[in-house]
């Protein structure tokens, strides 16, 4: 039964835009939106850093917004597109970003490590040089212990499975994406044992005291969410970190949400595994990710192969990054994620996490005023992410996206984010939660015609 009334009908005659296509979308059968009012076409406008906050995935619908025509951004089909998906993969990247990889693409990309001529020598000096950009991030004392991966799963799945073995014990929340939580169900299967902990309150973190006690002989293993990807709360990793150190545990962290927004040091924390990925807060490209692991830490290698180095043996090279490192690494993104890294450098992690927040206050503040809508906010005085859950009483939150992005040409994401888990704790499966994930490209526009989409929704729902 669809409880909410969508404030038009998807297939009504007067549609009729193509939407997306390609797409599977209900939304995408060649109907198009209702044309709610017909904003003359505005000046393109550049964002904050000078960078267009916008996509060129725009599609055909139009704002249905009685909003005075204001400055807009035209995108590939025709309206400019709100990305707020940031914690699925920022968007869009600096300018800097685009701009190294398209010059090594064309001039420089040699198979890095592989090889002694220029281009292969200069190829593998890009990548060490993001490297050693990630390990200053991150305070990593040695860049060696950067291993380059394919993106945050990647990386997870080096460490779960590099690490753990039958008869094992790993103390983990259930706060967790579906990266860490299907390599641990996986690695049940196969006889280590998972120990699941939920916070005190749905949208609380894991309390140290909770981890203390779950501690066990046959524990090896803390592995921790930074931050959930669903309501944005930050967990306290530097003190599990000093429970794993006291208690001759290992921690092995997902810094997936937080990695290039909150600063990290995985000394100070006492972090022997840090995950994370390039694409997200770290605005480097997709296909880029990495796994800083500890001298304490000895990883099984999950794959053997090519790594440019001692190729007289067989055996797979006992030293980092290659023991973990094999196969032509992703040196085009990985030039652009060491532009990123600059960026993020010259900016501040701090200050432009700041900005961010300045954004989901404004948010957060917007959607608490509107009656039908229902937050899922991390307790007062508890550090949280950019990334901000809401539902709309009677509107599914796969309809909520599908509706603000076709008829509101707002990227945000509806449905579970991949965390089951997260969604069991917060009382929201089967359907989840509507997800918005400010980045700093956003602008408080962006935010305030969202805040307009959702109460037109909302009365819309109501008046009919
Ligand atoms: C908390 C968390 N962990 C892991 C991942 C997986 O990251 P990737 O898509 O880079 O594999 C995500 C992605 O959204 C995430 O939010």
């Amino acid at each position: 039964m669809r409880l909410f009334p969508p404030p038009f009908s998807l297939h009504s005659p007067v549609l009729r835009t193509p939407l997306c296509a390609g797409s599977t979308s209900p939304l995408a059968s060649g109907t198009g939106a209702r044309h709610f009012s017909d904003r003359p076409p505005g000046r393109r406008t550049r964002g904050r850093y000078g960078v267009r906050a916008c996509s060129g995935s725009g599609t055909g619908a139009r704002h249905f917004s009685d909003r005075p025509p204001g400055r807009r951004t035209r995108g590939r089909y025709g309206v400019r597109a709100r990305y707020l998906d940031n914690a699925a993969t920022s968007h869009p990247k600096p300018e800097e970003v685009y701009a190294a990889m398209d010059r090594f693409a064309r001039e420089e990309a040699g198979n890095p490590g592989r090889g002694g001529h220029r281009l292969a020598v200069g190829a593998g000096a890009v990548v060490e040089d993001t490297r050693r950009q990630l390990a200053r991030l991150i305070g990593a004392p040695d860049p060696r212990r950067v291993v380059l991966t394919a993106n945050c799963t990647h990386a997870l799945n080096l460490a779960l499975k590099g690490f753990l073995r039958p008869g094992d014990e790993v103390v983990t929340d259930s706060i967790s994406h579906n990266s860490m939580a299907r390599p641990l169900h996986a690695l049940a299967q196969r006889g280590v044992k998972v120990v699941f902990l939920s916070p005190p309150l749905p949208t609380a973190p894991v309390a140290p005291e909770q981890v203390e006690a779950a501690i066990s002989p046959a524990t090896r293993l803390l592995a921790f969410t930074h931050a959930s990807n669903v309501t944005g709360v930050v967990q306290p990793v530097a003190a599990y970190g000093e429970i794993a150190r006291r208690r001759g545990v290992c921690l092995l962290v997902d810094a997936a949400q937080t990695a290039g927004s909150i600063p990290i040091d995985v000394e100070k924390e006492r972090i022997d595994m840090l995950a994370f990925p390039g694409h997200k807060g770290l605005l480097g490209p997709q296909g880029t990710g990495g796994l800083y692991v500890s001298d304490r830490v000895e990883l099984v290698p999950l794959m053997e192969g090519g790594t440019g180095t001692r190729s007289e043996s067989l055996d797979q090279p006992a030293e980092y990054p290659s023991r973990l490192e094999t196969g032509t690494l992703n040196a085009v993104g990985l030039a652009g994620l060491g532009a990123a890294l600059k960026f993020l450098e010259q900016r501040g992690v701090v200050e432009l996490h700041r900005e961010v927040l300045g954004l989901r206050g404004r948010l957060v503040q917007g959607l608490a005023g509107i009656r039908g809508v229902e937050l899922f906010e991390p307790p007062a005085g508890v550090e949280r992410t950019a990334v901000v859950s809401f539902r709309i009483a009677g509107l599914p939150p796969g309809e909520a996206e599908q509706l603000l992005d076709q008829a509101f040409g707002i990227q945000v994401r509806g449905g579970l984010h991949c965390a089951p888990l997260a969604h069991s704790v917060l009382g929201t499966l089967p359907e989840g939660t509507v997800r918005v994930s400010p980045g700093m490209f956003n602008t408080a526009d962006d935010i305030d015609l969202l805040l307009d989409a959702v109460r037109r929704m909302v009365a819309a729902g109501r008046g009919n």
